[in-house]
């Protein structure tokens, strides 16, 4: 045997139980071709429904990829999730509530619609909210709050990102909806008149490109308190990374929110390009993509993945039950019972 066959033997002897539990639940759910690739963004519609990638990054930095983890897709939804972040830090929590609410809204992630009594928004995960969210970055002009937003995805990364400009142009050609709330947002003063810059703006973070891995990074760094794991810079404000989590676990799958909380019970967010980002706050990160997605939006894969992880680890934020799988062992490659 030569020196490189045998290093490959061992490296697969050590292979530890968590990411062959990862590799048996990516083979699986790739058989499953349930769901479609979204298309009323042009660009969408030229996503692969075969890709499928699952990462883990835990809080001690150690990253477990399967499948498809470098593929790049645009991040779209799940941008709101951190903007909302940079938004916080940019002005405190109680004049962003005064902009945007944290109720689920129960309706479609494009509703249009406000809440009747205060013309906020919802939550910051639906898009008006994510508008009203947008206008709040600071920055001298277009070019400068892009540049902010993009060097705040870096911190939680690790890596730098940049946007698709075809899907930015497509978004921009298309998004009358949005285009709609941002007018009705600023008819009710609940947004700047720099709406034309804000609008580009929301559409360039939702065309940042990334892959599963930079979503696992993402969650991880939420999980470990605003510090990206790995790196260990900080992303994220301590002071705000509860808001993020929290708003994530009841609004970050639209209206699916609920059964969401009820079955995972992972604060999440999804996006239409097909990315699932999920927080285990204290343990760790989880991202998938698949660009297959169910009626509401969230990918179809993903969720199974995320159910899985949840049931099998105990992962659920209320779960007091013994799990089946104890993460811990898994993680040191300890062997593990009913494996
Ligand atoms: O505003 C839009 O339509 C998109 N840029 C973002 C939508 C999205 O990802 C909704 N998610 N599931």
């Amino acid at each position: 045997m030569s020196d490189l066959q045998s290093l490959t033997s061992s490296i697969t002897a050590v292979t530890s139980p968590f990411r062959s539990y990862l590799t048996d639940l990516h083979t699986q759910y790739q058989a499953n071709n349930d769901g479609a690739v979204a298309d009323y963004i042009p660009e969408l519609a030229l996503a692969k429904p075969e890709w499928f990638g699952i990462c883990v990054v835990t809080e001690a930095g150690q990253v477990f990829e399967i499948g498809d983890c470098d593929q790049v897709f645009t991040i779209q939804s799940i941008s709101k999730a951190f903007v909302y972040g940079l938004a916080l830090e940019d002005h405190g929590r109680e004049y962003v509530n005064s902009r945007v609410s944290v109720e689920p809204s129960g309706e479609a992630f494009n509703a249009i619609v406000l809440d009747e009594t205060t013309n906020r928004p919802y939550n910051p995960m639906v898009n008006a909210g994510a508008i009203a969210t947008s206008d709040l970055i600071k920055g001298a002009n277009g070019t400068e709050r892009l540049k902010r937003l993009l060097a705040m995805f870096q911190r939680y990364t690790g890596r730098e990102l940049d946007i698709n400009v075809p899907v930015f142009l497509s978004e921009k050609a298309t998004g009358f909806r949005n285009r709609a709330m941002a007018y009705l947002m600023l008819n009710f003063g609940m947004v700047s008149d720099r709406i034309d810059e804000t609008l580009d703006l929301y559409f360039q973070q939702c065309s940042v490109m990334v892959t599963a891995k930079d979503l696992a990074m993402l969650s991880a760094t939420l999980a470990n308190g605003g510090v990206n794991p790995v790196t260990q810079e900080r992303a994220l404000d301590e002071r705000y990374v509860q808001d993020v989590i929290s708003v994530m676990l009841t609004c970050g799958m639209y209206d699916g929110s609920g059964e969401w909380a009820y079955r995972v019970g992972m604060p999440a967010k999804s996006g239409v390009g097909g990315g699932i980002t999920a927080v285990v706050p204290g343990k760790l990160g989880v991202g998938t993509f698949s660009p297959l997605l169910d009626a509401k939006g969230n990918s179809v894969r993903g969720i199974k993945v995320c159910e899985d992880l949840s049931q099998d680890f105990g992962l659920h934020l209320f779960n007091v039950a013994k799990p089946k799988l104890d993460l811990a062992d898994c993680l040191t490659g300890n062997d593990v019972d009913n494996w």
